[in-house]
């Protein structure tokens, strides 16, 4: 570089990778899309409806070596990471030593979504409110602890199980089951701590901030639906639907929740050098004696992401890119419209234990400014044909200006969306709507 040259600081990224197949990258690739300045951007690896966005392509590199090779080659300015797995592992570290600017936390920072214990301590550290805790790390001291306590608790595996580590226990005699049950291995590495945990009650609710590292910006809290059926029955799953914003939090609350919650949280990990660039998502339990944070993810949620990318504006790159550059003052302001968001997953037969695979899927809805179809689990056959590939293989998300006609918008647009063995809850968004389907 001659010394009349400067260096160029650069507001806008162009060109943009995100990493993840999801509904999640999906939806985040289609938000980034709106915006003027993006000019292409890269989904590592994508599924089969990727490429259908405006300016959305899949890349195929087969290592961590190939996309670094890639990310030069493609002179990619911003790397976002959708899921847990590469954050945990550390693939954000690795990228910001080859020179790429990342949003997404270091493998440190990803602790407060992959070590249940490590959160909770820094939870206490911090006095941010959450259930009492005993972590433990064989099967007798957990039954000792349950013997002490006398009462049914939660359990949880340390790591990350995926959304399957948790067992909210109704009697002692579950509760012991739950201990054995995680202590036996099945949650592999994730098990070899596991937490015990009072049961809380009160509705949940998601919010999320978007952090440089010293500071934030909260986006509109979502409502998940873990159940796999409708009434809230039937196992765990990653989310069967999701809407934003959720009405159980106003803007004076969410204020509250920043202070007491997020806020903390993003200071006690610079207490412990960690410069944490990304996603806090702290999932909440509304008890009557105050919020308490039930879990910490370190990313968007998948279907949460989906239901809040259509109420941000298109200054998201820019503030993902300031975020990552670790200066979010020099953003423009995030904005939000008033709609309401309703987010519905189309899962695949056998949706959580076996998901059926490969079969057809014909989609005879189009996409507009108020409707989406983001894909999940899909991919394309030989002849192009889009087919499932994965449990959650569709989200239809749609907006209005209540929740009723958002929902009725998704509902209708479901009918015309067919898979074999297809299913989802119709009773998506219950709290906020005055109708069903
Ligand atoms: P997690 O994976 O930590 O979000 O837990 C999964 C689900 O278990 C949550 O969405 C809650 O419904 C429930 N859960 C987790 N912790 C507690 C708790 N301490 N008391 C009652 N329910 C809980
Ligand atoms: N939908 C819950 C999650 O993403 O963890």
């Amino acid at each position: 570089m001659t010394t009349n040259q400067k260096t160029v600081v650069k507001n806008e990224p162009k060109r943009v990778l995100i990493v993840g197949s999801g509904g999640r990258e999906n939806s985040i690739a289609w938000a980034l899309s709106k915006n003027q300045f993006i000019e292409q951007i890269f989904v590592w690896p994508g599924n089969g409806g990727t490429s259908t966005y405006e300016k959305c392509i899949c890349i195929e590199p087969k290592n961590e070596e190939e996309i670094f090779i890639d990310c030069k080659r493609l002179q990619i300015d911003l790397v976002i990471i959708g899921p847990e797995d590469p954050l945990a592992n550390g693939l954000a570290n690795r990228m910001r030593e080859e020179g790429l600017t990342v949003f997404g936390p270091c493998q440190e920072g990803a602790q407060l979504e992959a070590s249940k214990d490590w959160a909770k301590s820094l939870m206490v550290e911090n006095n941010i409110p959450t259930a009492e805790y005993w972590t433990t790390s064989s099967e007798k001291e957990a039954l000792e602890v349950l013997e002490r306590l006398n009462k049914p608790l939660v359990i949880k595996a340390d790591g990350l199980a995926a959304g399957k580590g948790v067992t909210v226990c109704k009697t002692i005699d579950q509760t012991k089951e739950a201990i054995k049950e995680a202590f036996s291995g099945k949650f592999g590495s994730a098990g070899n701590r596991v937490i015990l945990e009072e049961i809380i009650e009160g509705p949940e609710v998601s919010i999320f901030a978007l952090c440089d590292g010293e500071r934030l910006i909260v986006l509109p809290p979502a409502q998940d639906h873990k159940r796999l059926l409708e009434g809230d029955n039937g196992p765990n799953t990653g989310g069967m639907g999701a809407y934003a914003p959720a009405p159980l939090i106003d803007q004076k609350e969410l204020q509250n929740l920043t202070k007491i919650i997020l806020l903390p949280t993003l200071k006690g990990l610079r207490k412990k050098k960690i410069k944490y660039i990304g996603v806090i998502y702290a999932g909440l339990m509304l008890t009557s004696s105050g919020p308490k944070v039930i879990e910490f993810n370190c990313r968007f949620g998948d279907p949460e992401c989906q239901a809040l990318m259509p109420l941000i504006g298109s200054e998201l790159a820019s503030v993902l890119f300031a975020c990552a550059q670790g200066d979010l003052e020099k953003a423009p302001k995030l904005t939000f419209n008033n709609l309401c968001s309703a987010c519905v997953v189309a899962a695949s037969e056998g949706y959580p234990e076996a998901p059926r695979k490969g079969d057809q899927i014909k989609i005879s809805v189009d996409s507009n400014s108020s409707l989406q179809v983001f894909h999940a689990g899909t991919t394309l056959d030989e002849y192009e044909n889009i087919v499932t590939s994965g449990g959650r293989v569709l989200s239809v998300v749609s907006q209005g200006e209540n929740f009723d006609k958002a929902f009725d918008l998704a509902y209708e647009s479901l009918r015309k969306i067919n898979f074999k063995g297809m299913h989802f809850r119709r009773d998506i968004g219950y709290q906020v709507r005055n109708r069903s389907i």
